[in-house]
């Protein structure tokens, strides 16, 4: 027996217990000793076999670690067939979570019964794939074909009672799921119940499974596994058996298996958990964190109060006179209302959250007992250093200061205080009660425990924390500064904003660069492009006004109704804005470009290789720790497509001589905008990987 699955006689009961933490993934020794295990009860003459999992969980699904290496036997759909024609009566007791190939082993016992707590589902397409043990033909079977197109192709958790009524569950009852699990094993043995079979139950009545296709396929946005999914359910009404209809979804599982998008899903599956371990935090406490303060109540800041309130902190929100810091109450009303909307709220806690838990203030020294207070003032350096000075003169002692500049340097920023060990960035994204990135920006003097409770913060407010260095924007704003340059030089040379946001709306993004713009407001790049100009633009860099003038004519996108498009008939609806291509001609006459034709693979292309190229540079001055910090930035906070698992997993996809050789071509051209970065050379030349980066940093 393998010491993963503990196995026990008790009385005429033989009791199968997983213990391999932490979620107990069906991996190799799993497996074998769920096989040993029941074929250690037939041979010990039991009348039922238990199923269940210690510590924190029942199966979480299979051990997607395995996934990519040579299968090693007993495999999972064999496993789950195996448990099914076992002559005893097998019993599953859930709790935690029966996660795809776990649900699937629950559906292979005769019975399920499992704590209110529980929560099953089939979240393989979040992975790539589709549930390649039975799921696909079983799940169907007991809770008719709608239910199991719903489980399987939004991969979302189902909770016990929901599971219950859809005849996934058989009983819920209160308790350790090993006490429950024998009750209702004793029970159904004094009863006679008979073995239950799914695979011999009937096959489900068929829908239109092409319209379901066609429509799952739309809302992936070019994400093959839920639609792929859907051909698999289709087997299990239309296969002329229960084994074809395994061999149809293992076929299907098996092309989905060996796709990149398998491999960028899984990839993102990982960044997510590896991207808050910082050895250098390791063992370090953060500071205590209650009540917070927020200077400046627009966008930003209510945002950012909003998402504090709802995580149990209270706020206080400082504004520039009583009339703003009301509109900034308004605001973060607004926010909260949207909760209250969709029953996340009650009206008490709304009222309890907009009175009780917030406090008003102009005065600095309502600040005074704050443990963190973040910045969201305007982006002006002699505003925030104005800001941070009087925080500095109020703030008790250990009090975390933050700012959430989108460019600034948070060292300049630091330095008007006598603490500057306690000042650091919090980058939110808009909107900031939604978004869920975060990036805690790190600078030159911030120390490690101020660092710590950045991550804290982020932890208790639901966000994605990445770690990022000082520079002009940090990862995510640092790198789309330059994909959108390159997308702009695409416009000089004859590119369409249209055609290039189609071409990378096609590619994945639920937007294209000029639609995000319209959303962000065309007046935030305008006044970056104002400073920049200002601080002395590069003689080599490629400049153009179109974008000003359009802002000049009053159009700031979707807030004035019209910017890039026009949004007449609502945010949906867009259309171009006719303005905006004359514009675009005029500049090109004036700086005597003539126009060119791009094909869609050209612009994403070379817009990828811009990001690809950044990015590079970004991880290799440190600005990233890793290439997976960078792929995490840009998945929750740019809309990069998760099936591609981000920038630098897909330029490894990709290959990364070809991109090099792509940037370098483009160079005879801009040698200026091209630069290789030394990173992507260094790795060309040694034959690695972005990803080899990310292994060695674990
Ligand atoms: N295989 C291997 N490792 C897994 C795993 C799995 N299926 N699920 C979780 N882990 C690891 C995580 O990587 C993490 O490792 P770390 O501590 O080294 O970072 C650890 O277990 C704990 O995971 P979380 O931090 O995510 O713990 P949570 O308590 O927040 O969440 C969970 C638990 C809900 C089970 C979540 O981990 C999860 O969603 N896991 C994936 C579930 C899943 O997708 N199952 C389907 C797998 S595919 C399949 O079964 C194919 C079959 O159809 C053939
Ligand atoms: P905003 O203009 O909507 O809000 C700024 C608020 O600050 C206003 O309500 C103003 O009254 C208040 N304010 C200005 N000076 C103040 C002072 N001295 N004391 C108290 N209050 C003051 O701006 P927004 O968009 O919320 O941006 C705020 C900050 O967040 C900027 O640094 C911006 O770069 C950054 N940011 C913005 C993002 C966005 O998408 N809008 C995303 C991430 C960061």
């Amino acid at each position: 027996m393998s010491e993963a699955i503990g196995y026990e006689l008790h009385g005429d009961i033989a009791i199968l217990a997983a213990n391999n933490p932490p979620v107990n993934a069906l991996g190799h020794a799993v497996r074998q000793g769920l096989a040993d295990g029941m074929a250690r009860a037939e041979a010990e003459g039991a009348r039922a076999v238990l199923i269940y999992g210690t510590g924190r969980t029942y199966f979480a699904g299979a051990d997607i670690r395995e996934f990519g290496k040579p299968p090693k036997e007993p495999h999972l759909p064999e496993l789950c067939n195996r448990i099914e024609a076992s002559p005893l009566l097998v019993v599953s007791a859930i709790h935690g979570t029966a996660l795809g190939g776990g649900l699937e082993v629950a559906l292979g016992t005769h019975y399920r019964i499992a704590v209110p707590t529980a929560k099953v589902g089939l979240p393989e397409v979040h992975l790539g794939i589709l549930p390649g043990a039975g799921g696909t033909q079983r799940l169907p079977r007991v809770a008719g074909v709608e239910a199991a197109l719903d489980m399987i192709t939004t991969g979302r958790h189902v909770r016990a009672d929901e599971a219950l009524k859809l005849g996934v569950i058989d009983r819920v009852v209160e308790g350790d799921p090993r006490e429950i699990g024998l009750a209702y094993v004793r029970e159904l043995l004094d009863e006679g119940a008979p073995r239950r079979p799914v695979s011999e139950m009937p096959a489900p009545a068929p829908v239109d499974f092409d319209a379901v296709y066609a429509a799952v396929l739309k809302k992936g946005r070019g994400q093959l596994s839920p639609a792929t999914a859907v051909r698999a359910v289709q087997a299990a009404c239309e296969a002329e058996s229960f084994a074809a209809g395994l061999k149809r979804e293992r076929d299907l599982f098996m092309d989905l298996m060996n796709s990149d998008q398998r491999e960028g899903l899984i990839h993102a599956f990982f960044a997510d958990r590896a991207v808050g371990k910082l050895p250098e935090l390791d063992g370090v406490a953060p500071r205590p964190l209650a009540a917070i303060g927020v200077i400046g109540g627009g966008t930003m800041g209510a945002g950012i109060a909003t998402a504090a309130l709802l995580s149990g902190l209270t706020v206080t929100m400082l504004e520039m006179t009583p009339e703003a810091a009301e509109a900034a109450k308004g605001r973060i009303e607004g926010n909260l209302s949207g909760a209250l909307k969709r029953g996340k709220l009650t009206s008490q806690q709304f009222d309890n959250l907009t009175t009780k838990a917030l406090t008003l203030a102009t005065d600095y020294a309502a600040l005074s007992e704050a443990d963190l207070v973040i910045e969201a003032v305007f982006e002006d350096m002699e505003v925030k250093k104005q800001v941070f000075t009087k925080l500095d003169a109020v703030c008790k002692q250990g009090a975390v200061l933050a700012s959430n500049t989108s460019y600034l340097d948070i060292n300049q920023i630091a330095a008007v205080t006598s603490r500057p060990q306690d000042v650091l960035g919090l980058h939110f994204f808009s909107p900031a009660h939604v978004m869920k990135l975060l990036e805690v920006v790190i600078a030159d003097q911030t120390a490690p425990d101020v660092a710590a409770t950045g991550f804290a913060l982020g932890k208790r407010l639901g966000k994605v924390s990445v770690r990022a260095g000082v520079c002009d924007g940090f990862i995510g704003n640092r790198i789309l500064s330059v994909y959108r340059t390159c997308a702009d030089h695409m416009i000089l040379d004859g590119a369409s904003p249209y055609e290039i946001d189609d071409a990378l709306e096609e590619f994945g993004f639920a937007m294209g660069p000029f639609a995000v713009a319209d959303l962000a407001g065309l007046d935030i790049g305008w006044a970056v492009r104002k400073r920049k100009r200002a601080e002395g633009l590069d003689p080599r860099a490629r400049d153009s006004a179109y974008a000003d003038k359009l802002c000049e004519a009053g159009h700031f996108g979707q807030k004035t109704g019209k910017g890039y498009y026009d949004y007449a008939a609502g945010a949906k609806a867009r259309v171009p804005n006719p303005e905006v291509m004359p514009l675009i001609e005029g500049e090109r006459a004036q700086q005597g470009i003539t126009p060119r034709a791009f094909s869609k693979d050209e612009i994403v292309r070379r817009y990828m290789a811009a990001m690809v190229n950044e990015a590079a540079k970004v991880v290799g001055e440190g600005i990233a720790r890793r290439p997976l910090d960078v792929d995490v930035t840009l998945l929750y906070g740019y809309g990069f497509p998760r099936y591609r698992g981000g920038p630098l997993k897909w330029a490894d996809l990709q290959g990364l001589p070809e991109l090099l050789a792509d940037i370098k071509r483009w160079a005879a051209e801009d040698a200026y905008f091209w630069q290789p970065a030394p990173l992507l050379e260094q790795l060309v030349a040694e034959g690695r990987s972005f990803d080899d980066l990310n292994k060695e940093a674990v």
